[in-house]
């Protein structure tokens, strides 16, 4: 068999280790041959693919970012779709490819779908430090993003508890609040925000004020991009704002942006897309075309693609580390 692979959507720790996971699985146990296909869906509408050998396979585990570079590429946007279908469909019969390999996010995962309905063999693998994507627990980069903003945290707690103030950091997540819930959690956050949960800035006030009371001069509140604000402001400047006019402490902000995104994937993460990897080589190798690898429980497993592409896998409210994080005092909103 011939595969193709492509990586679409924003970056994120560990698409390498399932790059490598894909393509070793593929060539030393399935003898199959591997083609690199650049910048996601572009490179299938440039036709800017080639093959991939095991020497390309190498230092690939700990190596942040993409070696096949990515891009937002949408072919089946309908404002700007133009003849793209009918290019991949060619590039794709031209190269006899019997498969592609799509590792993405949500965008990616809804385009996988529409090529599948063309009648192209597809097998994704859900690749997102949002943790957003329908149908699978987790997806790799999570962790790593978590690990980052859990260090981004440690090191705030320090400075707030000097300077005895409120420091307010924006983690990412895009519409969904998983980043901030683990990252908040983990780091011990005072005041933890979701896109998920209303908010009141009175009651975000009331617990730094009681902290004050207990003897605790400073806070830290963590809060997701996706939060609503007025006027469309970002979510740290508009959050330290309304905090340092509803309490009068001294407030500042820190958005930590694509750091969360760059360098080395955790342990957990490269295991993760080593394991997703191998497992997508299976699917091709058995004929289980149009589904998305995912992790259920510990097992991983897939699901029809048809079931993941247009949702969005948001935090529920009684998430049990919401649950138990407000028996233990923090503010939700
Ligand atoms: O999906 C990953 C992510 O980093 C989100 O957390 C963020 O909202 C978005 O991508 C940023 O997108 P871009 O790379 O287009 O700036």
């Amino acid at each position: 068999m011939r595969i193709g692979i492509l990586t679409s959507g924003g970056d994120c720790p560990g698409i390498n280790a399932t790059i490598r996971g894909v393509c070793k699985t593929a060539i030393n146990h399935y003898g199959m041959e591997v083609y690199g296909i650049h910048s996601g869906f572009r490179g299938l509408i440039d036709n800017d693919i080639n093959p991939l050998t095991e020497k390309d396979l190498s230092g690939l585990l700990n190596l942040g970012g993409t070696i096949l570079g990515t891009s937002r590429e949408k072919p089946f946007k309908k404002k700007s779709m133009g003849n793209k279908p009918s290019l991949i469909l060619e590039n794709i019969r031209n190269l006899q490819l019997d498969c592609v390999v799509c590792i993405g996010g949500n965008g990616t995962q809804k385009t996988a779908y529409k090529l599948s309905q063309l009648g192209v063999n597809v097998v994704s693998v859900p690749k997102t430090i949002d943790n957003d994507i329908w149908g699978t627990d987790m997806s790799f980069g999570f962790d790593s993003a978590v690990t980052i903003a859990t260090d981004a945290i440690d090191r705030l707690h320090s400075t707030a508890s000097s300077h005895q103030r409120v420091m307010v950091i924006e983690v990412m997540g895009h519409k969904a609040g998983w980043i901030a819930l683990y990252s908040g959690m983990a780091g011990g956050g005072d005041v933890i925000l979701l896109p998920e949960i209303p908010y009141n800035i009175r009651n975000i006030g009331n617990t730094i004020i009681e902290r004050l009371k207990k003897g605790k001069p400073y806070s830290i509140v963590v809060v997701a991009e996706g939060i609503q604000t007025a006027d469309g402001k970002k979510a740290a400047e508009y959050i330290a704002q309304e905090i340092e006019y509803e309490t009068g402490f001294e407030t500042r902000e820190t958005v930590l942006g694509y750091i969360q995104r760059g360098g080395s994937p955790t342990p957990f993460d490269r295991n993760l897309a080593t394991r997703m990897g191998g497992h997508a080589t299976e699917m091709i190798a058995n004929g289980q075309f149009g589904r998305m690898v995912a992790l259920k429980g510990s097992q991983i497993s897939s699901i029809p693609l048809e079931d993941v592409a247009g949702k969005l896998k948001l935090v529920d409210e009684n998430h049990d580390l919401i649950v138990q994080g407000k028996r233990m005092g923090i503010c939700f909103g």
